[in-house]
């Protein structure tokens, strides 16, 4: 099997849960401690080897597009104003992938923006990464290689990643019915936010994927489900009624997801990256201790 370097990150969402903030600008582009949440999930997927990088926009997402390019005027600028320390932060820009874009003109949901790939990745197999999700603190995860070598090893429909989350949050994710049990399973099925009574695990999508390109054909037949979108987690679990295998792999503790798609997570995240930070961590914690105890800071 040919190796899998195309990656497809759908950006194209309203945020809506983090309005007043993604009025004017993606959600994806916040920032969770220095850098844009996207940065660190494209960061993670130059990291473990993607070379194409597709991004699924909307409207009002052109400030990703500008993230990615090479900002000479602003190299210049530095290199003038003698501040050239500052260079390393573009690092990020040289790594050895090339960025492409397609729109997703109706926002159908995720398993719609996930078709819009379609004439770019055609007949091969391809990983599904959410723009606003980071996983690990830093984005230290090689989940995504980990989950292409199952993926082949295993001549697998699709394998995805899960987290374990308590069970009063199973209504908020699709949830695995594993057929056995480990670190590395076999899905038997996936319900789409179920109610904790209903709910077969607590072990909850986690914002990566590797699919066959199948999936196309799955989610051109897909019909709107919950909320009325056009749902990933349906149309995978079309490729389990026709006789593929999905397989689930369970992420480490050390790459917690990190989802900025509401406020109370977008929060921690903030806090948790902005105390791990080399620089201002430690000066952080000691604000926040103070803070907490009553004392002035
Ligand atoms: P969410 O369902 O969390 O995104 O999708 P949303 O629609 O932006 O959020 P709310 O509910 O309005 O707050 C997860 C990921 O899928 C993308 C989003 O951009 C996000 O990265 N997405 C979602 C699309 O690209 N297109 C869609 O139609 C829906």
């Amino acid at each position: 099997m040919p190796e899998i370097n195309i990656a497809v990150v759908p950006v194209a969402g309203l945020g809506t849960r983090l309005l007043p903030a993604t009025k004017s600008q993606p959600k994806e582009m916040l920032p969770v401690g220095r850098k844009p949440v996207v940065q660190y999930v494209v960061e993670e997927l130059t990291r473990v080897g993607m070379k194409r990088i597709l991004f699924i926009t909307g409207p009002g997402k052109t400030s990703i597009e500008n993230h990615f390019d090479l900002n000479l005027e602003l190299i210049q600028n530095l290199r003038e104003t003698g501040k050239e320390e500052l260079l390393a932060e573009f690092e990020f820009e040289r790594a050895p992938a090339q960025y492409f874009y397609t729109r997703q003109r109706q926002l159908l949901g995720l398993g719609h923006a996930v078709l819009c790939a379609q004439p770019f990745v055609g007949n091969q197999p391809f990983v599904v990464a959410l723009g606003d999700s980071i996983i690990g603190v830093n984005a230290q995860s090689d989940i995504v290689r980990r989950m292409t070598r199952l993926f082949c090893e295993r001549n697998a429909a699709a394998v995805v990643a899960f987290e374990e989350v308590p069970r009063s949050e199973v209504h908020h994710y699709g949830i695995a019915k594993p057929k056995d049990g480990g670190d590395v399973f076999e899905v038997e099925d996936l319900i789409e936010k179920p109610s904790v009574e209903e709910a077969p695990s607590h072990l909850a999508i986690a914002a990566r994927y590797v699919l066959a390109p199948t999936i196309f054909d799955a989610l051109a037949r897909t019909r709107p489900g919950k909320g009325g979108e056009i749902q990933l987690t349906d149309a995978i679990r079309a490729l389990l009624s026709n006789g593929g295998q999905v397989y689930g792999m369970v992420l480490r503790g050390e790459e917690r997801r990190f989802d900025i798609g509401n406020f109370d997570s977008y929060f921690r995240a903030f806090v948790e990256f902005a105390l791990a930070d080399e620089k201002y961590g430690a000066a952080l914690r000691e604000f926040v201790e103070q803070l907490i105890n009553g004392h002035p800071a």
